[in-house]
């Protein structure tokens, strides 16, 4: 992270009152910028890293980088049919399949007819092929269990890409694809971690039916 972005969340974590407005000002603004384009897309669990900064990055965590502070447990903050775009990187294999089926359901009920759902995260194949030849070493222990630096960064539910295609066609979703060129986040290639890469990558549709 560059030193810009670390003063700003220092910043924003401190409890002065100034700060706190001008994140809510900030905010503000991006939300309402977000609404005045033609195509709205939301990233989904951004944290400190969201792909790309027109996005709105929706995330538990108050970081700098967070537009809406929100649990989407609780549900996603948008009405029905209002989103074109959805993307996440990292985020789905956090939940338990029962939590995971929910959101999926949650980002079919916001995106609006044919909008896309995009799901970026680690796939359980690729890190069994890594693992038979070089065994339980840390990589795969962080795919396997998350990174641990908080208590949202745990994997509950690691799948593969079959596995991920059949939840999204149950909650409704059609025109599965899977991308073979693994998504950029900021400097690194998601999921890869020196080199090795655990990542998968599916692009669906709503089913308007
Ligand atoms: C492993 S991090 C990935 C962050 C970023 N997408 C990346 O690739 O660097 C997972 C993100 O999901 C967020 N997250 C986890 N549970 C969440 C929830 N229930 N509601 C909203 N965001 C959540 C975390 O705060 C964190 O930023």
């Amino acid at each position: 992270m560059n030193l810009y972005k670390k003063v700003l969340n220092r910043f924003l974590s401190s409890s002065n009152t100034l700060a706190r407005y001008s994140v809510k000002v900030r905010r503000n603004y991006r939300i309402k910028k977000f609404w005045d384009r033609d195509k709205q897309i939301v990233e989904l669990g951004g944290g400190r890293y969201p792909i790309n900064k027109e996005n709105l990055n929706v995330d538990v965590l108050n970081h700098y980088t967070t537009d809406i502070v929100a649990d989407m447990l609780q549900g996603l903050p948008f009405q029905d049919n209002t989103i074109d775009k959805i993307t996440s990187v990292a985020l789905l294999s956090n939940f338990s399949i029962k939590d995971l089926r929910k959101i999926l359901i949650e980002c079919r009920r916001v995106l609006k007819q044919g909008g896309e759902l995009e799901i970026n995260d680690v796939a359980l194949n690729k890190v069994f092929d890594y693992y038979q030849v070089h065994g339980c070493d840390d990589k795969v222990l962080i795919a396997i269990n998350g990174t641990q630096r908080d208590k949202y960064d745990i994997h509950l539910c690691v799948l593969d890409s079959t596995r991920l295609m059949q939840e999204l066609h149950q909650a409704g979703f059609i025109e599965m694809k899977e991308l073979t060129d693994p998504i950029k986040v900021g400097d690194r290639t998601q999921e890869t971690q020196d080199g090795v890469n655990f990542s998968m990558r599916i692009r669906c549709q709503k089913n308007t039916t």
